[in-house]
């Protein structure tokens, strides 16, 4: 079964052409970094129109690539929740037009069931049950993947997102947006107990993160660095303030790991791409025993070929909707 995916739920428009939830026939991804940079985050107003702009040129160019037309899919998916509303609203009323067209079946995705689903493209072998840490720019959470549509969360974040720790983080720093790419390439050459931040204790459940604590105490010390006029040292700065977020994420993880039994863990979101969170969740995963898998780079960040994948598994269910389809900014991945 063939599938076009559409993603718009923050600043990149997205389309790709996904055949049987696993192979990607085509992807196009038109982001709109460069204009949000300079104001040092998304401006959502901004980001709406962007995607009005792009949308149908970057769905056609999908279509293109994968020799196609809207006739030779099977259905139409689309990023329906969570994420900015102006900007989800413009991929859900394309995909409604679409599907009213072409007749076709319109398939909502949750766009960290997407995320979860990039897997399934990066490793045709993975099939669930498998325990994930889906961490993004705006959401954190431990979920029970028991089936393709089937989920439970496990753990969350009380505050931040990973991504949005490291990005406030980081743009303390000086940093451009998005700051955690750029965190992680300055940390490479860092040393990461330059810097000692606190360990936030979260009561309650266990395997539940929090990051203002951390942001708050790398801010702290930038600035009576700043006010002493110490120059900050840059690569160890990053490099303790990844190793500290990398820590928080792979201590609940593992605990959550442990206590549910699972044998097989994955990564997922953005935030996967984080070279150091891959390096040490493979090493321990390695002396454990244990199975573990995460996206190719390309798939870590947000794109339609895991919208198409897990739009392929929810059509399988029968998860189809009516041309009353509405966007929601939030809503849970359960
Ligand atoms: O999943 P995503 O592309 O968008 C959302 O759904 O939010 O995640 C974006 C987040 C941003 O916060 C970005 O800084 C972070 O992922 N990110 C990284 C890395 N690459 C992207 N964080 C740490 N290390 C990276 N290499
Ligand atoms: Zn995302």
């Amino acid at each position: 079964m063939t599938i076009f995916a559409i993603e718009s739920s923050c600043d990149d428009t997205a389309a790709a052409v996904v055949s049987d939830g696993r192979k990607v026939l085509s992807s196009v991804v038109a982001s709109q970094v460069f204009r949000h940079v300079e104001f040092g985050g998304v401006v959502p107003e901004i980001a709406g129109r962007m995607h009005c702009e792009a949308i149908s040129g970057v769905a056609q160019e999908a279509l293109d690539r994968a020799g196609l037309n809207i006739q030779d899919v099977d259905a139409i998916a689309v990023t329906a929740y969570p994420g900015l509303i102006g900007s989800l609203l413009v991929g859900v009323n394309f995909a409604k037009g679409l599907a009213m067209t072409s007749g076709k079946p319109l398939v909502p995705v949750h766009h960290l069931r997407g995320h979860i689903a990039a897997n399934y493209i990066s490793h045709p072998e993975l099939e669930p049950p498998f325990l994930c840490l889906v961490v993004s720019g705006g959401h954190s959470h431990i979920v029970e993947v028991k089936d393709y549509t089937d989920m439970k969360i496990i753990g969350r974040t009380r505050d931040d997102a990973a991504g949005e720790a490291f990005d406030k983080t980081a743009r303390t720093m000086g940093l451009p947006y998005p700051g955690g790419v750029h965190m992680d390439k300055l940390a490479e050459n860092g040393n990461p107990d330059a810097f000692t931040f606190p360990v936030p204790k979260v009561s309650g459940s266990p395997y539940d993160f929090s990051f203002s604590g951390l942001k708050t105490a790398v801010i702290n010390t930038i600035h009576n660095m700043q006010q002493k006029g110490i120059e900050i040292p840059r690569e160890d700065m990053a490099a303790s303030v990844r190793q500290s977020v990398v820590n928080i994420l792979t201590d609940r993880f593992m605990l959550a790991a442990r206590d549910t039994g699972h044998k097989r863990l994955v990564l997922a979101g953005g935030v996967s791409a984080n070279s150091l969170l891959r390096r040490r969740m493979s090493e321990i995963c390695e002396s454990n025993g244990l199975e573990l898998y995460y996206p190719e780079l390309s798939l870590c960040g947000d794109n339609a070929a895991m919208i198409g994948a897990q739009g392929y598994y929810e059509l399988l269910c029968g998860n189809t909707a009516d041309m009353s389809l509405n966007a929601h900014a939030e809503r849970s991945i359960e």
